[in-house]
C-alpha cells in the first residue's frame, strides 16, 4: 500500500458472550420502534421510552455513560426504525451513525449487538463505514478507528464477508479521499499492484508507450495535457477457470480540471473524486478475491489526469479509438467517455459481460440527485441483473432510457461521433450512448456514479468525502454472476 493511504487495522470479530458481560468501551444496542425491547438495561430503556427520550426512530442515538448492570463502560442505544421496514441499507446506516458517534475519540473495543443475525453483514460493514472520515488525516485527527469491533448475536458464517467488504470499502474511500498531489495515475497503479499482491489477484500495468502501441488514442489524448503520464491497470482474478468473465471497467481521472474547457473553481473543487469508478473496481475486485468467490473478474482501470496546457487535447481535434472509430472533441471536460472508450474496447475483446463505473456527468446529478446512480444498458436482461445486485447490496441505481431516439445526441458532422451532446438536455444519456459505441456485441451496463461517489457534506450516517459507493454492489454482482 502506498504510504499516503491509511491502512485498515481494526480487528473485526464475532462473540456469543452475553451482552451484559461484554468488556468494551462501548456496547451499542439496536432498538426497534415497533417492537418491545428485551436487551440489556431493559428498565432504563422502558423509562427512556416513557419519557420520550428514546423513540427508536431510525438513526436516533442515545448514549448512556457508566450504565448499571452491564460490564461495558458506555451504552449506546441505536434507533433502528420499524422492523417491518428493515433492510440492508437501513441497518448499514444505523450502524454507521452509531460508529460515527463513538469514533470521535480513540477507544479500544466497540461491541454491537446485531438485532437479528440476518443483518450481520449490514451492521459489520456499516460500522466500518462510520469509523472512517476525511478528517482522519488532520494533524489532530477528528475520527479514530477503534482497535477492535465485536459483533454480538451475529451470524459467524458472515464474518469473512464482513471483513472483506469492510477492508474494500476502506480502500475505495482512502483512494477517493487522497489528494491529487498524492494520488495520480502512476501512484494509483502502484496501489492496485500492492492490493493485488497482498490479496491474491494479478495486476498488469501498461505505461504510456504500451498504451500507444495498443492503439488507445482516445485515452492518450486526454492524458497528454498533463505532465503525469497515463496508466492502464488490468486486474485479473480467476476463481472459476475456463468459466465466463465478469468485466469491470472504471473511470480513473485522478484530477479533472476540465482541460482547456476549464471548469470554474466551484465545479473543480471536488474533482479528486473523479477516479471513484476505478477505486470501486479495484476495491470490489479485492473483496471478490479475498472471498475466493467462484467467478472470474477482469478489472480495467483507465488512469489519467485531465489538465490544460500547451500539449492538451484541443476542441475540434479528432481522435481514433482502439476499435477504429473516430471522435470529434467538442468539450475537453467530457473526458471520462474518451478514456473509457478505449478501456471498454479492450475489455469487450475479452468478455461479453461488462459493467463500467464512472463519475461521468453532472447531468446525472440533475436527473437523479446525490443518492442514486444512473444505469444505462444495451441489454435489458443484463441491466436488470445488475440493478438487482445493486439493490441487494443496499445501494441505489435507476434505469435511464437508451432507445434509438437518443442517437442524435452524439452525431458529428466530421467524425463517427462527437464527445458532447451539444445541447443541455439528456446529458447522462448522451454519455451512455457514446460509451455504447465501444462495447461491440457485449452485454454492457454503464453506471454513472457522479452523485453517490462523493458526499459534499456530512450526514448522520456518513462523513463528507468518498463514500465507497458500488463496492458492496460489485460483491453482489460477483455472487450473482453465472448463478
Ligand atoms: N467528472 C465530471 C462529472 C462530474 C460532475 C462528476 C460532478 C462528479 C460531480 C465529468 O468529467 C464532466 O466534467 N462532465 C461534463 C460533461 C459535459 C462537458 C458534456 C459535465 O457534467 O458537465
Ligand atoms: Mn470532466
Ligand atoms: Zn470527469
Amino acid at each position: 500500500m502506498p504510504t499516503m493511504l491509511n491502512t485498515f487495522t481494526t480487528q473485526i470479530d464475532v462473540s456469543s458472550e452475553p451482552l451484559a458481560s461484554v468488556q468494551a468501551d462501548w456496547l451499542a444496542v439496536g432498538v426497534w420502534a415497533d417492537e418491545p425491547y428485551t436487551g440489556p438495561a431493559a428498565d432504563l430503556v422502558a423509562r427512556l421510552r416513557e419519557s420520550g427520550d428514546l423513540t427508536a426512530k431510525h438513526l436516533e442515538l442515545v448514549p448512556v455513560l457508566n450504565p448499571v448492570g452491564v460490564a461495558a463502560k458506555r451504552l449506546l442505544f441505536v434507533g433502528l426504525g420499524n422492523r417491518a421496514d428493515a433492510k440492508r441499507a437501513t441497518l448499514h446506516e444505523a450502524a454507521s451513525a452509531a460508529a460515527r458517534h463513538i469514533s470521535g475519540k480513540k477507544v479500544g473495543t466497540v461491541a454491537f449487538a446485531v438485532p437479528d443475525p440476518a443483518f450481520t453483514l449490514a451492521v459489520g460493514v456499516g460500522l466500518v463505514q462510520g469509523i472512517q472520515g476525511p478528517g482522519i488525516r488532520k494533524t489532530t485527527p477528528t475520527r479514530f478507528a477503534p482497535d477492535r469491533i465485536v459483533l454480538l448475536n451475529a451470524n459467524a458464517a458472515d464474518l469473512p464477508r464482513v471483513r472483506a467488504e469492510a477492508r474494500a470499502l476502506w480502500l475505495a474511500r482512502e483512494l477517493v479521499n487522497a489528494p491529487p498531489c498524492d494520488l495520480y495515475p502512476e501512484s494509483f497503479a502502484v496501489a492496485a499492484s500492492d492490493a493485488g499482491r497482498a490479496t491474491g489477484f494479478s495486476v498488469e500495468v501498461w505505461d504510456e508507450s504500451r498504451i500507444a502501441a495498443e492503439r488507445m488514442g482516445s485515452l492518450l489524448a486526454v492524458a497528454k495535457g498533463s505532465t503525469r503520464p497515463a496508466r492502464l491497470a488490468i486486474l485479473r482474478y480467476t476463481g472459476n477457470p475456463g468459466g465466463p468473465v465478469l468485466g469491470l471497467v472504471g473511470k480513473g481521472v485522478t484530477f479533472d480540471s476540465g482541460g482547456l474547457s476549464l471548469k470554474p473553481t466551484d465545479g473543480m473543487v471536488d474533482m479528486k473524486c473523479d477516479m471513484a469508478g476505478a477505486a470501486a473496481v479495484l476495491a470490489g475486485t479485492q473483496a471478490v478475491a479475498e472471498l475466493k468467490l467462484p467467478v472470474n473478474v477482469l478489472g480495467v482501470l483507465a488512469l489519467v489526469e485531465n489538465m490544460p496546457s500547451g500539449t492538451a487535447v484541443m476542441l475540434g481535434d479528432v481522435l481514433t479509438a482502439r476499435n477504429g472509430k473516430t471522435i470529434e472533441v467538442l468539450n475537453t471536460d467530457a473526458e471520462g467517455r474518451l478514456i473509457l472508450a478505449d478501456a471498454l474496447c479492450f475489455a469487450a475483446e475479452q468478455t461479453d459481460r461488462l459493467v463500467d463505473f464512472a463519475t461521468l456527468t453532472g447531468a446525472c446529478l440533475i436527473a437523479l440527485g446525490t443518492e442514486t446512480s444512473g444505469l444505462m444498458t444495451n441489454d435489458d436482461g443484463w441491466g436488470d441483473a445488475i440493478l438487482a445486485a445493486v439493490g441487494r447490496a443496499g445501494e441505489r441505481a435507476w434505469k435511464l432510457p437508451m432507445d434509438a431516439s437518443y442517437d442524435g445526441l452524439i452525431k458529428s458532422k466530421v467524425a463517427d461521433m462527437r464527445n458532447t451532446g451539444g445541447g443541455r438536455w439528456g446529458g447522462a444519456i448522451a454519455g451512455g450512448k457514446f460509451l455504447q459505441q465501444f462495447v461491440g456485441t457485449a452485454k454492457w451496463v454503464h453506471l454513472d456514479i457522479a452523485g453517490p461517489a462523493f458526499a459534499e457534506g456530512e450526514t448522520a450516517a456518513l462523513d463528507a468525502g468518498g463514500t465507497g459507493c458500488m463496492v458492496r454492489a460489485i460483491v453482489e454482482m460477483a455472487k450473482g454472476f453465472g448463478a
